[in-house]
C-alpha cells in the first residue's frame, strides 16, 4: 500500500456529532434521542433514495424533509418557527470531544480535507461554529456532482481536487456505509467504529478500525 499523502474526512457522524441536536429536540419532544435517531436515519435514507432515483435535492432540503418525516413519525406538530430552530441546530453541531486536538496533530503531517454530503453552506457554518477553518485545505461537497455517497462520483472529488492518487489518500468515516463505499472506490480507509457495531456485509472491508479519532495520529505514525 502506498504511503498516506493526505487525509479526507467525512463530516456528519465522524467529526460533528449529529446527535448534538438532541438538546434542541428536548424543547419539543418527550423522547428527544428517539426523534434525533429517526431524523438522522431518514436523512441518510433520503440521500440513498434520491441518488438512486436520480432526483437530487441538496442536503439542507433533505435534512428538512427528514425532520418533517421524523416529527410526523413521533406524533409531533410544531410551529414553523420551532421547526426552523431544530433545523438550524445543524449549523451548530459540536465536534466529538477528541476531534479538534486530533485534527491539530494530523495537520502537522498531512493536508486534511472534508468530503461530505453536506451542502457547502451547511459545511462552512458548522466548520466556522467549531473554529476549524484553518484545519482543512479543502472542503468538498457532494453538491458539486449532485449525487450522494456512496456514489463513486462523490469520492472522485477528493483525488481530483487534492491532486493525490486515491490509493495514497486515507478516507476516515464513522458511517459504515461510507467507509465501505470509500473502500469500494479505492481509498485507504479508517473506520471509526464508535459504538463497536459489526461491519455491514457488503464485501468491502476498511483497512483498519479505531474507536476514536485521537487513535489515528499514532496509528499513522507507525506506518511508513
Ligand atoms: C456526510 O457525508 C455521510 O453524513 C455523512 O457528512
Amino acid at each position: 500500500m502506498p504511503a498516506v499523502q493526505g487525509c479526507v474526512f467525512d463530516a456528519y457522524g465522524t467529526l460533528f456529532d449529529v446527535h448534538s441536536v438532541i438538546a434542541a429536540c428536548r424543547e419539543v419532544a418527550p423522547d428527544a434521542p428517539a426523534l434525533s435517531e429517526t431524523w438522522r436515519a431518514k436523512q441518510l435514507e433520503y440521500t440513498w433514495l434520491r441518488a438512486l432515483m436520480g432526483h437530487y435535492e441538496d442536503f439542507w432540503v433533505i435534512t428538512e424533509a427528514a425532520l418533517r418525516y421524523a416529527l410526523r413519525r413521533h406524533g409531533l406538530r410544531l410551529a414553523p418557527a420551532q421547526q426552523q430552530r431544530l433545523l438550524e441546530a445543524y449549523y451548530r453541531l459540536d465536534t466529538y470531544p477528541e476531534v479538534p486536538a486530533a485534527l491539530q496533530q494530523l495537520r502537522q503531517r498531512y493536508p486534511l480535507a472534508i468530503l461530505s454530503n453536506g451542502s457547502p453552506a451547511m459545511l462552512q457554518a458548522v466548520i466556522a461554529h467549531n473554529r476549524l477553518q484553518e484545519i482543512f485545505t479543502q472542503v468538498l461537497s457532494a453538491d458539486a456532482v449532485r449525487t450522494y455517497k456512496p456514489h463513486p462520483a462523490v469520492y472522485e472529488l477528493a483525488p481530483r481536487h487534492l491532486s493525490i492518487p486515491k490509493t495514497a489518500l486515507l478516507f476516515v468515516s464513522s458511517n459504515a456505509f461510507d467507509a465501505i463505499g470509500a473502500k469500494a472506490f479505492g481509498f485507504q480507509v479508517a473506520w471509526i467504529n464508535r459504538s463497536g457495531a459489526p461491519l455491514d456485509e457488503l464485501g468491502f472491508v476498511p483497512d483498519f478500525e479505531i474507536q476514536r479519532l485521537d487513535e489515528l495520529p499514532a496509528r499513522l505514525a507507525s506506518s511508513p
